[in-house]
């Protein structure tokens, strides 16, 4: 595995953020992250400011792990990576955009979720997949059944996962990480409920860590 995913499998948590307000809003969400014990974040395309909190995170807060998530083309792909971006998250899997990372040496990963999306996947050479929209698509009986013919695969998880589903998709040992959004929830963010976000990621934290001990 390389060090970034490594790194991220080490906390085993992602939140999945969408930041209306990058210039009011990156640094103390970044401070909050880290204070929460999960110094890592995918910061969406969803929002027009994706690359401005992206820079702004990794400039000031080094000792967290940034990536840009729902990147759906190279050009976006290009501009996280400009902006300081360590990883890739993209919600299908298209081999160009993964040859694309790979020739940058930045982790990619794609959402897989379908026998045919893993051989793809493992023709291309990568190690560590997102399984997106995870309840959506069949959950963890899914990520099981699908880890029989492709045992060579660690799954992230992202899509539906909760405060109460947390522990059991942690516990899969297949399962190097579980992506969210419940940590950073919009009206958390817009609100500047930085307590709570730090709170949620603690809480998450001793979940993984729990469920990693009872494997
Ligand atoms: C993503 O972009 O990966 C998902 O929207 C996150 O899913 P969630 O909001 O259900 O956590």
């Amino acid at each position: 595995m390389d060090p970034i995913s490594a790194q991220i499998s080490n906390i085993g948590i992602v939140p999945v953020i969408k930041l209306n307000h990058p210039q009011r809003d990156a640094a103390p969400l970044a401070r909050a992250l880290c204070a929460g014990g999960v110094p890592v974040a995918e910061v969406t395309f969803r929002a027009a400011g994706a690359a401005e909190a992206i820079r702004q995170m990794a400039a000031e807060f080094p000792q967290m792990l940034v990536g840009a998530g729902t990147v759906l083309t190279t050009a976006q792909a290009e501009e996280a990576i400009h902006a300081g971006a360590k990883f890739i998250v993209t919600p299908g899997l298209d081999p160009e955009l993964v040859t694309f990372c790979q020739s940058r040496d930045v982790p990619i990963f794609p959402g897989c979720t379908t026998p045919t999306d893993y051989h793809t996947a493992l023709k291309l050479g990568l190690e560590v997949l997102k399984f997106f929209p995870a309840e959506q698509s069949g959950g963890l009986a899914k990520i099981k059944a699908m880890a029989a013919p492709f045992p060579m695969f660690q799954i992230m998880p992202t899509g539906g996962i909760s405060l109460q589903n947390l522990a059991a998709y942690s516990a899969a040992p297949m399962v190097c990480a579980c992506g969210g959004s419940y940590m950073v929830a919009e009206p958390l963010i817009e609100n500047g409920r930085w307590e709570e976000i730090t709170a949620l990621c603690r809480q998450s934290v001793e979940i993984v860590g729990a469920a990693r001990a009872a494997r």
